[in-house]
């Protein structure tokens, strides 16, 4: 690895948030740091900043305490960065083609460039044939297809998603994270992706940065060391996967133990084949 690879792209130190007039404490002493084309998962229950860290690394809230920094630089909103969220949220007075368009006009890409970019985009998410519906006309697992080819459109360096699959049924999922495996190994952007699903954090990323709540402190950083490429070599029947996950879940009693309630957990981490929180 050169050096360029090892300088981080993303980097918080000692970052404190709060709200309501200092009244809230969202986040306190958060350190880390992202590498350019690093997959990072954020893990941890209801309110514990997960949000508010995306928020602070593409810029639209700045710290209270202690520093963002993107390639050296305090974040200067949607520049290198894209977001994607738990709904598309597209305009639903343009097609789909339009919807990425848009953005990329925004860009002030020539139309022909564009055309071709859109186009392609949608071929890698497997809606070339649907570039002239609107986003009313197509599934929710569709929709998010293309806010996922409308963040890639820009190229970005940094992908930020925020529970991009929550709102999707397991199956629908599941192909979408196969997809954005894919997209990953292909591109090499750095991506944030914050989720609920422990198993889901294993399978995508490189490193899983479990926070836990009030205020939004980081409980550990769990590195995840398993063979690439995910989407072709499936880890999740490997003992080192189930290692992991013992691993994550054990944390999470800890943090329960600690004060969290399990209901709160419980809610956080609704995975079917965890170990039931209240077999501590
Ligand atoms: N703009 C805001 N104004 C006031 N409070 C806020 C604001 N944004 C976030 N908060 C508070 O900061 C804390 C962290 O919120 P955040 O949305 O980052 O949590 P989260 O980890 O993303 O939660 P969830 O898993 O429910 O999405 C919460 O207590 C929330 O109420
Ligand atoms: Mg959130």
């Amino acid at each position: 690895m050169n050096d360029a690879a090892l300088t981080p792209l993303i980097s918080l130190r000692g970052v404190g948030k709060s709200f309501k007039d200092g009244q809230l404490l969202a986040l306190q002493g958060i350190s880390f740091d992202v590498r350019p084309g690093e997959f990072v998962s954020l893990v941890g229950p209801s309110g514990c900043g997960k949000t508010t860290i995306l928020r602070l690394i593409n810029g639209l809230i700045a710290p209270d305490e202690g520093e963002v920094l993107v390639k050296g630089h305090p974040p200067v909103p949607n520049l290198d960065l894209a977001m994607v969220f738990q709904s598309a949220r597209l305009l639903p007075w343009r097609t789909v083609a339009g919807n990425i368009d848009f953005v990329l006009s925004l860009r002030g890409l020539p139309r022909p460039e564009r055309i071709d970019r859109v186009l392609a985009l949608l071929g890698a998410v497997g809606l070339r044939d649907f570039a002239d519906a609107y986003p009313h006309e197509l599934s929710g697992g569709m929709q998010q297809r293309v806010g996922l080819a409308r963040a890639l459109s820009v190229e970005p360096e940094v992908l930020l998603m925020d529970e991009p699959f929550a709102a999707l049924d397991a199956m629908t999922r599941e192909t979408l994270r196969t997809e954005l495996l894919r997209m990953w190994s292909r591109r090499r952007m750095a991506v944030v992706f914050v989720t609920h699903d422990i198993d889901e954090a294993i399978l995508l990323s490189q490193r899983i940065i479990l926070l836990r709540p009030r205020p939004g402190r980081i409980e550990e950083i769990v590195p995840v060391d398993l063979p690439e490429p995910r989407w072709q070599h499936d880890p999740r029947g490997q003992p080192a996967f189930a290692d992991l996950r013992a691993h994550l879940w054990s944390s999470i009693r800890a943090m329960a133990r600690d004060g969290a309630t399990l209901e709160e957990l419980a809610r956080a981490f609704p995975d079917p084949d965890g170990p039931g929180l209240a077999d501590r």
